[in-house]
């Protein structure tokens, strides 16, 4: 069978070419936990990372003071507004993206991967960087009996369901992914793929 090669050129923010060496596609969900941090480890990964946002992480950075201006000002970033996810095309570019992480996923995000749906940005970059065998992290953050979380106003104390909890186990078993449950196995696990993917990287995260 033939195979094609799509080379896209996003029509947001991006205009370059493919960079010089792999990077992280990062992908941030409509999460306030963990959204921070998250961003501060992404930062540590510059500059061989891209952001990718769903629309709900839009709506919700600005609720925990985070400026998509400054973010835009940083990183390469990709909006969700398009029905295909449109940016998912640069996947297929062999050599620009070597990982996919969704750093902080919601328990929404995490029921679609997990099941194999595909309809945000962030959905579709997990499940096309799986089908064409590029690792996905995963920073699953309901992964506790009880979860303490900032909302914009305060600290509140959130309970999973077995649902969300079923559907992080369910998560371990995609092909391809690697679920983590909090900051430091994140950093262990980005720094594992920096070493593994012998990318010019030089700071540990
Ligand atoms: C201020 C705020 C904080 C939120 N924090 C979380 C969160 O920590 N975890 C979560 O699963 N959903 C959280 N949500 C809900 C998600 O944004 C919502 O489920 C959204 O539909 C997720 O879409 P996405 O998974 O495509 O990003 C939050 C919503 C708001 C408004």
């Amino acid at each position: 069978m033939m195979t094609t090669t799509t080379h896209i050129r996003h029509t947001d923010t991006d205009t370059d070419d493919a960079p010089a060496s792999a990077r992280f596609a990062w992908t941030i969900t409509g999460s306030g936990h963990g959204l921070a941090e998250s961003l501060d480890i992404a930062a540590r990964l510059l500059p061989h990372v891209d952001l990718f946002l769903s629309r709900a992480a839009e709506e919700v950075l600005p609720l925990y003071k985070l400026d998509l201006a400054q973010l835009k000002a940083r990183f390469r970033v990709f909006r969700d507004n398009s029905a295909s996810a449109v940016p998912v095309g640069m996947l297929y570019d062999a050599g620009r993206y070597h990982t996919v992480v969704i750093a902080p996923a919601t328990s929404n995000t995490v029921a679609k991967c997990a099941f194999g749906i595909a309809d945000t940005l962030p959905t579709n970059m997990f499940a096309q960087a799986g089908k064409l065998g590029i690792p996905g992290i995963v920073f699953a953050c309901d992964t506790e009996p009880v979860v303490v979380t900032r909302s914009p106003l305060d600290w509140v104390e959130l309970r999973p369901r077995n649902i969300e909890l079923d559907n992080v186990e369910r998560l371990t078993q995609i092909d391809h992914c690697q679920v983590v449950r909090s900051l430091d196995e994140l950093r262990a696990a980005l720094d594992a793929r920096v070493a593994e993917s012998r990318t010019t990287c030089c700071a540990s995260v």
